[in-house]
């Protein structure tokens, strides 16, 4: 496999640059800089914007005066999205498999100023493209002034050379600045940027990815609720751009971790992991009650996806697990178990008829299950919903999933369970190593988190009871 050296690390000067600059003097790369740098230390007289151009497409240019934005960014499945093996591999077999007929259907989301810029036709040579084309890029997000439809990067890019955020007065800088309300957290219109991408239609018709839909039909979409960026773009105070006179403003958490994390080698790998536990270690409520009942003891589970603004999972439901790991024991053996799955192995290769796995199921035009969802013509899905309303006179507002066990007799003296979850399971990836598409050594770094705070324990010393 190839290895891409991240889209991430600083490369003021690139190559062409380096050997143009032995040629001629030193002083032709060094000015460019020097333009940034004094634009970072002393503030400009003039209004003419001096970051024009293609020069808006490079991360790397931003750097200097937005490290904070860039090095949030550099962690985050954004950046990744035109580097990501198993993206890469999915993308070459559907396009062999399709001879080519699904063209820009992947890379217009995952790489799309490559697409706008005509740089790819097929995203087969992504890796032959400057890293700066790669990915979900600053200026892709930035450059953002309309919305044309729902999902499938209906996205319009201005062409006035603005860079679009919330700021409503920004202090000068060396490229032009517009206040937008797509790019405002505290508007909803704000959800329909990120939406146009988290919503994906198969071209079979299947509508796979539903993060959007899934919002908008929910509580969070109401006014005054929460748009994408308030849950997934923590504020805090500090300088927007690190030049001299910045006021303290309201600035805004970059890595956007939810649930996956790098599978290769990349920037800020930790520190997104870490970011990716704690959402998820904050997003389900859980209770556990054991009952006695004339049929025997009977475990009621319930998990409440309190805290996600959209279903539980959400986006890529098709590649994602998440279940439920039940053990009920009786001196120390195990009674009953459900959902006890080996690292390596895929949650679906264990028979186990009372596993609780919420996911998305996919079906191809024959019908038949499978893993590679540009397939998809439907889908089945379980996945736990998100709130509708905040009313608790309203019967929808209690929008938690029950499901009951029938435990074996004697008793058991201890119950445990906790929920669990994986961002894409080994099926799939199987599937991709088989065909050799997939470099297997991915398999490896495949994480299965632990959601923190759904562990719960039952012992009989307290009586029949719920812990919650
Ligand atoms: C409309 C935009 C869009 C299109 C088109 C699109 N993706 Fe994605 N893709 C996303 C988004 C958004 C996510 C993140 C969703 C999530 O994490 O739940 C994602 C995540 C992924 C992931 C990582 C998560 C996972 O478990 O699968 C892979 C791999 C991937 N896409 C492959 C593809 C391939 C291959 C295609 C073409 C068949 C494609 N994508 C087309 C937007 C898109
Ligand atoms: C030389 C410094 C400098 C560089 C380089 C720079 N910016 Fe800025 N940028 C600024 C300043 C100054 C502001 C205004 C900050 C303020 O008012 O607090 C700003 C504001 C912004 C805003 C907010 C706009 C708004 O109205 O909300 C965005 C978005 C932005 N920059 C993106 C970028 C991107 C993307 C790049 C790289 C292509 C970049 N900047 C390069 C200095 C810079
Ligand atoms: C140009 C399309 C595009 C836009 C616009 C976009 N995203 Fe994404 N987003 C993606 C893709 C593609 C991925 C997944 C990349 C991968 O995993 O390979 C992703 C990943 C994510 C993830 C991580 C998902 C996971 O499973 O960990 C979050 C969270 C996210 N985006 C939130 C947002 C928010 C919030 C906005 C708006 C401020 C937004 N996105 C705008 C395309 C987009
Ligand atoms: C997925 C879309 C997306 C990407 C990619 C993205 N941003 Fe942003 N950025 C936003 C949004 C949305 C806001 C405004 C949040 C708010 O204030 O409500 C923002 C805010 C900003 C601001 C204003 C200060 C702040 O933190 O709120 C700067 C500066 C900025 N971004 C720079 C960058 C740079 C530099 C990059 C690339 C290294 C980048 N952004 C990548 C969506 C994005
Ligand atoms: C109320 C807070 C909240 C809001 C609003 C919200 N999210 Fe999330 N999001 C979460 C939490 C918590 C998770 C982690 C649990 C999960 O995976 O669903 C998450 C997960 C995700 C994921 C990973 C998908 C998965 O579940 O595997 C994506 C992609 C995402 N969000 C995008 C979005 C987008 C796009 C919007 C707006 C349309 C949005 N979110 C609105 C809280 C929120």
């Amino acid at each position: 496999m190839h290895h891409e050296e991240p889209a991430t690390a600083a490369r003021p000067s690139g190559p062409r640059t380096r050997s143009r600059a032995s040629l001629t003097a030193v002083a032709v790369p060094l000015l460019g800089l020097a333009a940034i740098l004094a634009s970072c230390t002393s503030s400009r007289t003039d209004d003419t914007p001096t970051l024009t151009g293609d020069a808006l497409l490079d991360p790397n240019n931003c750097l200097p005066c937005h490290a904070d934005q860039f090095r949030e960014w550099s962690g985050s499945m954004h950046a990744y999205a035109g580097e990501d093996p198993v993206f890469l591999a999915m993308n070459r077999r559907m396009q062999r498999e399709t001879n080519g007929q699904a063209g820009t259907l992947c890379v217009s989301c995952h790489a799309p100023v490559a697409v706008r810029m005509g740089l790819t036709k097929d995203g087969l040579n992504l890796a032959d493209l400057p890293a700066s084309v790669r990915g979900v890029t600053c200026y892709f997000c930035h450059s953002t002034d309309a919305v044309e439809g729902t999902h499938s990067n209906p996205l319009r890019l201005a062409t006035d050379g603005a860079l679009r955020g919330a700021i409503t007065n920004p202090i000068k800088g060396p490229h032009r600045a517009t206040y937008s309300p797509l790019h405002d957290r505290e508007t909803q219109a704000s959800a329909t940027m990120c939406g146009a991408c988290h919503d994906v239609v198969t071209p079979a018709g299947a509508h796979i990815e539903r993060t959007f839909e899934e919002w908008n039909a929910s509580l969070y979409a109401k006014p005054g609720q929460l748009s994408c960026g308030k849950c997934h773009m923590e504020g805090r105070d500090g300088v927007a751009a690190r030049v001299a006179g910045a006021p303290i403003r309201r600035v805004h958490d970059h890595s956007m971790a939810a649930v996956d994390i790098a599978v290769s080698p990349f920037s800020e790998s930790e520190a997104q992991r870490t970011a990716v536990q704690k959402l998820l270690d904050a997003t389900l409520l859980t209770k556990l009650c054991v009952k006695q009942s004339p049929v025997g003891v009977l475990a009621e589970v319930t998990l409440d996806n309190a805290f996600a603004g959209h279903k539980f999972p959400s986006g890529a439901a098709q590649d994602r697990r998440a279940w439920l790991e039940f053990v009920a024991y009786r001196d120390g053996a195990q009674v009953f178990a459900t959902g006890v799955v080996p690292d390596k192995k895929s949650v679906t290769s264990i028979v186990d008829p009372n596993l609780w796995l919420l996911r998305d199921k996919i079906f191809g035009p024959d019908d038949k299950e499978t893993h590679l969802f540009w397939q998809a013509a439907r889908f089945e899905s379980e996945l736990l919903p998100a709130a509708v309303t905040a009313d608790p006179k309203d019967p929808a507002f209690f929008h938690s999933v029950t499901k009951t066990f029938t435990l074996p007799l004697p008793p058991p003296d201890r119950v445990t369970m906790r929920v669990r979850m994986r961002p894409m399971d080994f099926d799939l990836l199987d599937d991709l190593v088989a065909t050799k598409d997939l470099d297997p050594t991915v398999l490896e770094r495949i994480p299965t988190y632990d959601l923190g705070g759904t562990a719960r324990e039952w012992t009989n010393a307290g009586g029949f009871r719920c812990v919650e």
